[in-house]
């Protein structure tokens, strides 16, 4: 029998954690592979958190995070670190997911080993290179050395073989996002318990109409982020409406929430939640109101409208099947759509069907499956 292959999973942030684990574990059940986990830790208790849940023990932890880190620093520590773990682990491929410093570093380590590298989540395209910033050139330029292509739709599927990728190399696979989503939602029906600590937020505020919320985009920082703020606490002014906003570490965002929205009785700024308890959020919310790329994902799949606080998204597909709506970051125009949906009920019914553009679960098998041809054809 010939030896498994060895792949090197090299992810850092939250979203790459949750979208990558239902693949770590198809890739564990798998005899042809072994896979090798590295994180760099470009977040440390947000990614930890999700390690946990998903019962991964990375084998290299690069634990780069640094508070506030800059996007050059960050991206060169990365590039050293992650190239020594590929001189020593010496993979037969890499996977990289979405678009993150981490994926790019990751890849471009990768391309310079001359080794094959894979993209999951490949060919999402906004058009604008500053929406979102720096993840749009991020992407592109792990588009350019990718040998397998993994796109979670046929729109960006499209998108690669618009920029000239050869349409062989390009795989329809859907986003893990949804395999964890079921995994995780699956977890919870087994054991309630692990996503029960949300029950004081909810005694508090029974009654009231959930909004979640989540912010975190770099191109916001500063007026942008302002302005989210000053709607949060205009909605909030509704004595039937209560947010619940875990807030991103990032100081930059830390600093705007807290200052503008620490002591309204209608809001609850909380600490990041963990995988399960953000699912448990999102089956409370009655809308969504985030610029989370994932969150654009999980929420149509589960019939909650979301309103985008993004100008364009590379993500139209939500929008395409009417379930999410750009509102951009203007702080009049998301008071108005937050307030057509809590006072319309057909806008509101319109918007609220579970509606599953990104997949149904099986991406990660797809993935494995695509794989294993590959290395029998090398
Ligand atoms: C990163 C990704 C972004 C992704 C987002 C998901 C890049 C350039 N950005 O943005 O694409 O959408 O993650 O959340 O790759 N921090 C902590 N603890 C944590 C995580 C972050 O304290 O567990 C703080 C630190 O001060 C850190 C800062 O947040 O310096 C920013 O983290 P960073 O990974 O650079 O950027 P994000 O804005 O999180
Ligand atoms: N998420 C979470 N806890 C939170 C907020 C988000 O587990 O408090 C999950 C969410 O379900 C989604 C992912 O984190 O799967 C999105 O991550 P984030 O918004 O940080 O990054 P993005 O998707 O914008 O890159």
């Amino acid at each position: 029998m010939t030896s498994p292959a060895t792949i090197l999973l090299v992810f850092g942030t939250r979203p790459e954690a949750i979208k990558l684990f239902p693949v770590v574990a198809a890739l564990k059940a798998d005899p042809r592979f072994r896979p090798v986990v590295c994180v760099s830790a470009q977040h440390r208790e947000m990614l930890d958190q999700v390690l946990a849940i998903a019962g991964i023990v990375p084998d290299h932890d690069l634990d780069v995070m640094k508070p506030d880190q800059t996007l050059d620093a960050l991206t060169a520590t990365l590039l050293t670190g992650l190239g020594r773990v590929m001189d020593e682990v010496r993979p037969d491929r890499v996977i990289v997911q979405g678009d993150t410093a981490t994926a790019m570093a990751g890849a471009l380590a990768a391309y310079y080993r001359k080794i094959p590298v894979d993209h999951v989540e490949a060919g999402l395209r906004s058009g604008s290179i500053y929406h979102p910033w720096p993840e749009e050139i991020n992407r592109k330029i792990i588009g350019t050395m990718a040998s397998l292509h993994f796109a979670p739709t046929k729109t960006s599927a499209g998108a690669l073989t618009a920029e000239n990728v050869d349409p062989a190399r390009v795989h329809v696979t859907g986003n893990t996002v949804i395999d964890a989503l079921h995994w995780v939602t699956a977890r919870i029906a087994a054991e309630p318990a692990l996503a029960a600590g949300l029950a004081p937020l909810e005694q508090r505020f029974a009654g009231k109409r959930i909004v979640g919320v989540t912010s975190h985009r770099r191109e916001n920082f500063g007026g942008g982020l302002e302005a989210i703020a000053d709607a949060i606490r205009r909605i909030a002014a509704r004595p039937d409406v209560a947010l619940i906003f875990p807030v991103h570490p990032n100081p930059n965002v830390r600093a705007v929430m807290n200052g503008a929205l620490a002591r309204l009785d209608n809001v609850a700024l909380i600490e990041p939640l963990d995988y399960p308890h953000f699912a448990r959020l999102l089956s409370i919310a009655e809308i969504m109101l985030t610029d989370s790329g994932g969150v654009q994902e999980e929420a149509p799949a589960l019939g909650r409208p979301v309103l985008v606080m993004r100008e364009t998204t590379e993500r139209p597909e939500g929008v395409a099947a009417g379930t999410a709506r750009l509102v951009g970051t203007d702080a009049d125009r998301i008071v108005t759509e937050i307030s057509t949906l809590l006072d319309d009920s057909s806008a509101y019914e319109a918007m609220a069907r579970a509606h599953n553009p990104f997949g149904d679960g099986r991406a990660a098998r797809r993935i494995v499956e695509l794989l294993g041809r590959e290395i029998t054809s090398a």
